[in-house]
């Protein structure tokens, strides 16, 4: 079952980043009182059924996307991890700051679930779409020999997997680009991750073209960008308090 997160979440919450990231600071009480405090209807929690337990989480937020760079770090969409930037007055995109499920409990649906939620809600408060850093997990593995950018086009055409952006694609999402400096201390990403993006279909307003506004403020503007293997330059700074959140 998925339901908005209460307070009483929290230690399972906890206890669900310590399984997840091992090696990084887990959420804080404060950090999730201060998502709650800013937008309750934003995040998600997977129950078990029988126990109840925590087996998943999803922790979202709304931005003005034009208020950010593309190659902005994880920290500076979340405000460190507070959500203190949510800005559901003049934003239309929801951003998707962490969604993870207890590593026993993986490969049964319930990522899937969470996301579904997080598109109940985009199509509930009329925004445009869901955008993310997908941080790229395999991408230590093949980088003595590919750049991240071959490596995202690979998982993108299909010929590689990777353990977190092969699932966002069969969420229905797409690649705008390849940034590093996202979360510069993942040992696994090396700092580099996919900016992805699932469009609200129901709502799309189309230039004269067919395409969609890229932009949050654009009336109808020039279209989505679309993945085209060129990365961007980021700036070196530091990843967010939880080091290895992102989606
Ligand atoms: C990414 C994560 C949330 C997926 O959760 P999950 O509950 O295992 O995913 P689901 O079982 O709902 O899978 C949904 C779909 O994605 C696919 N999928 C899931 N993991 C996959 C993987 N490693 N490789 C390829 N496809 C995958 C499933 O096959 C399924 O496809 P279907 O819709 O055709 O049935 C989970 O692996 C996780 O918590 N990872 C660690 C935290 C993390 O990296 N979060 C993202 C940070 S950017």
């Amino acid at each position: 079952m998925v339901r908005n997160t209460t307070p009483a979440d929290f230690p399972g919450i906890i206890a669900l980043t310590e399984a997840t990231y091992p090696e990084s600071p887990p959420w804080s009480e404060a950090q999730l009182a201060s998502h709650l405090a800013h937008f309750p209807d934003g995040q998600f929690v997977a129950l078990d059924g029988a126990t109840g337990q925590v087996v998943g989480m999803a922790a979202s937020l709304i931005v003005l996307w034009d208020d950010y760079d593309f190659d902005a770090p994880w920290r500076d969409f979340t405000a460190n991890g507070t959500f203190a930037n949510h800005d559901p007055e003049h934003g239309r995109t929801l951003y998707g700051a962490e969604v993870m499920v207890d590593p026993s409990r993986r490969g049964y649906g319930i990522g899937k679930a969470l996301y579904a939620a997080r598109r109940d809600l985009v199509q509930r408060l009329g925004l445009r779409r869901i955008r993310a850093g997908a941080r790229l997990r395999g991408y230590h593995r093949v980088a003595h020999r590919l750049s991240a950018a071959e490596y995202v086009a690979r998982v993108v055409a299909g010929r590689l997997s990777d353990p977190t952006l092969s699932f966002q694609l069969r969420q229905g999402f797409h690649v705008l680009g390849v940034v590093p400096g996202y979360l510069k201390q993942d040992p696994e990403s090396l700092g580099w991750a996919a900016v992805i993006e699932w469009t609200n279909l129901a709502l799309a307003p189309t230039d004269q073209r067919g395409t969609m506004p890229a932009h949050d403020s654009a009336p109808g503007g020039s279209g989505a960008p679309t993945f085209d293997t060129t990365t961007r330059a980021g700036e070196s700074a530091e990843p967010g308090t939880t080091a290895n959140s992102a989606a």
